[in-house]
């Protein structure tokens, strides 16, 4: 089966061309001025932009927290991926006390193969190190694919949390497999301190989830997972960055030559702290918190000058019933947003107001994820690489509705924002998976993308 899609604006990290573009049997097999291929489909692209497609480095389908589940499981997270231009997304199955990880994740992978609409990996949480013995299926996992981990310094109460023993035991065994470690960097004494005040105040509106863990709370966590992985010389990927002086630290650590990287969320990027004050403040709730104005304009500014390393959503929605949970007390709302199919429409829409380049965009949403999270045959259009490509026009206004996305939610912190041009077809490794609002993939189609180690 060969793709030719024709006359468009190919957009790589570096440049920005005009070219034919020739998918065969699912790999990108020939670029260039006016090529001369018998395709099975042809496509004009005339006017459009052709990106790589996006990578979500992080979503939580499935996930199971705060009583629940998250609203997207496999395959409306995938079908929503798609239809968002986002052509793999990396989901974080859960290690739980005495369970092993290949266990987790041979699990979750039969739960994902049979949905998947787009190509998936997986991260692993690692929440307990079940005597240590956790530690010794490192390399198991990283040969099976799975290059990295993430750990929690939160969530301390739902049995998620690692103290920071168990984080630089992480940090040294990661290392010593060529993986990364990710980290969700925020205080949990002081967020326990601050909720069971607030809590014997009468104080428990959305607004109080912000203030138990505003931005010297984040900053604390994030200065400290630096210190450590600066410490033993190990690499730290910091997920959803959402504070200035957090992301300060990581960026001078990095100057300084230490490998950290820094994933941040759109979430953070468009929205203050100001949204918990909403009447509806309950469904913004997420965590980390949006914080205030200082911190989204460093975000920006990081993003612009390339301290951020990617952007990548943090998609765990929940029903509007199950935010309800949590209307007189923040405690109980289930933290998570919906985001995986505004993602690259955000972040491109972003470029077409001139605030970064489309180049940059499709470097934080492609070329970067798959960089360093190893995913050799992804996130760049170049000859050899999986054909995951999105056509994006830019002349096309979007207003996001809840009913116009694919996921299985029913409400949207992105509701009612424009964003300006759009994805109007994504195909994965060649094949059409959305075209002009309408999701036409399979869930199924989706595979495993095993890592390679030592990226970084
Ligand atoms: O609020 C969030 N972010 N929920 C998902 C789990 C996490 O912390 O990433
Ligand atoms: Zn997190
Ligand atoms: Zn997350």
């Amino acid at each position: 089966m060969t793709l030719l899609i024709k006359n468009g604006t190919i957009v790589t990290v570096s440049e920005s061309f005009q070219a034919d573009i020739a998918v065969k049997d699912g790999v990108i097999s020939a670029i260039g001025q006016n090529l001369d291929i018998k395709a099975d489909k042809v496509v004009d692209a005339s006017g459009k932009l052709v990106l790589p497609g996006a990578i979500d480095a992080h979503t939580h389908l499935a996930m199971p927290f705060g009583g629940t589940q998250s609203a997207d499981g496999y395959l409306a997270g995938t079908r929503a991926a798609a239809c968002g231009g986002v052509t793999t997304v990396f989901d974080y199955p859960m290690q739980r006390k005495g369970k092993g990880i290949l266990e987790t994740i041979r699990e979750r992978k039969a739960m994902c193969d049979p949905e998947a609409c787009v190509d998936y990996a997986f991260h692993c949480i690692i929440t307990d190190l079940n005597d240590n013995t956790i530690l010794d299926e490192f390399q198991a996992a990283v040969d099976e694919g799975i290059t990295s981990f993430k750990c929690f310094l939160v969530y301390k109460k739902e049995g998620m949390m690692v103290d920071d023993g168990t984080l630089v035991k992480i940090l040294l065994k990661a290392k010593e497999v060529g993986a990364l470690t990710n980290i969700h960097a925020e205080n949990p004494d002081l967020i326990d301190m601050n909720i069971e005040k607030f809590l014997k105040e009468g104080k428990t509106s959305a607004w109080y989830h912000y203030l138990s863990r505003p931005e010297f709370v984040e900053a604390e966590a994030d200065k400290r997972a630096v210190h450590w992985a600066k410490s033993v010389d190990a690499p730290l990927y910091i997920v959803h960055m959402a504070d200035k002086e957090g992301l300060e630290a990581a960026a001078e650590a990095k100057r300084q030559g230490h490998k950290i990287f820094i994933e941040t969320c759109p979430q953070y990027l468009e929205f203050t702290s100001d949204v918990y004050k909403r009447e509806d403040g309950r469904n913004f709730v997420c965590s980390p918190p949006m914080k205030g104005e200082e911190s989204k304009e460093a975000l920006w500014k990081a993003i612009q000058n390339g301290d951020i390393d990617t952007v990548a959503t943090d998609h765990c929605p929940f029903q509007s019933y199950e935010k309800d949970w949590g209307k007189d007390d923040f405690t109980k709302i289930p933290n998570g947003c919906a985001g995986v199919e505004n993602l690259y429409p955000y972040m491109l829409s972003a470029a077409n107001e001139g605030k970064i380049s489309f180049n940059r965009a499709v470097e934080l949403c492609a070329a970067n994820p798959a960089k360093i999270f190893g995913c050799e045959s992804k996130g760049s259009l170049a000859v050899g690489k999986d054909g995951d490509i999105v056509i994006y026009d830019p002349d096309l206004d979007f207003t996001i509705t809840t009913e116009a996305m694919h996921s299985d939610y029913d409400h949207t912190i992105w509701e009612g924002i424009t964003v300006h041009g759009y994805p109007v077809q994504t195909f994965v490794r060649g094949r059409l998976v959305y075209d002009q609002g309408e999701f036409v993939g399979e869930p199924g189609y989706g595979n495993f993308i095993k890592r390679i180690p030592n990226q970084v």
